[in-house]
């Protein structure tokens, strides 16, 4: 697989960042491919009202690297990781930047829906996010929305991986070890099991197969 990172602090090499390093290394370890982007050399403008900034052809009008990041890195991933710092209890501007502006490629106005709706899609997904707070309420929130956005994207969503710390790199010493969950989540990505029933879904009784004899 091609496995997208997607690295959204506007710090460089800090927490967030060593968890999707971790996972990456995780995932090259299981034979996937790595691109690793930060999201703040193409993502330099918020959403803005389409009627003022779509071009004539109706496509989008913002002069940064969004379209080069849609096309060139987002469109091509068979995975994509998710990485942010907790950011007043939600994801990084930047990052919710680059979902706002997914809209002006996926509306039904734009030139480009044919191609970029279906290229969304399909994919696998994990989310890694860094905090200083440890409460579960704390992610509980951005948690629930990565939930629900990837779900409206039918994307599979494998795994989130939280680690606590706040100075760059801190996170390695968190008792929970959220490195080596976010590489082992970064082994699995490919083919990670998401259990998602309903109550008439056809299933067996046990998740992980039969047991394995002694
Ligand atoms: C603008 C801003 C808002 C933050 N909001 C929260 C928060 O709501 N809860 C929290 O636990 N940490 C919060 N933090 C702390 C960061 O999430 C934490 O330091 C994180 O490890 C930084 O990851 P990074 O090195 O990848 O940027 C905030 C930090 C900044 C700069």
């Amino acid at each position: 697989m091609k496995v997208l990172v997607l690295s959204s602090s506007p710090r460089r090499e800090g927490n967030s960042w060593a968890l999707a390093q971790s996972l990456a290394k995780g995932a090259e370890e299981a034979g996937h491919t790595i691109d690793f982007v930060h999201l703040d050399d193409f993502v330099e403008a918020p959403l803005g009202d389409c009627r003022g900034c779509r071009l004539s052809d109706r496509s989008c009008g913002i002069a940064d690297g969004y379209e080069r990041l849609l096309f060139d890195h987002v469109l091509p991933a068979d995975a994509i990781v998710y990485a942010t710092p907790l950011h007043w209890y939600g994801m990084t501007g930047r990052l919710k930047s680059f979902f706002d502006r997914l809209f002006c490629y996926t509306s039904g106005s734009s030139p480009h829906t044919g191609e970029v709706v279906p290229g969304l899609m399909n994919k696998r997904a994990a989310v890694v996010i860094s905090c200083e707070e440890s409460y579960r309420g704390a992610t509980a929130g951005l948690e629930a929305q990565f939930q629900e956005l990837t779900r409206y994207l039918r994307q599979d969503l494998t795994g989130v991986v939280v680690g606590i710390g706040n100075s760059r790199g801190e996170v390695a010493r968190d008792p929970a070890r959220p490195l080596e969950a976010a590489a082992d989540l970064g082994r699995r990505l490919g083919d990670a099991h998401v259990t998602d029933y309903r109550l008439d879904t056809d299933r067996p009784n046990r998740v992980w197969g039969p047991p394995v004899e002694a």
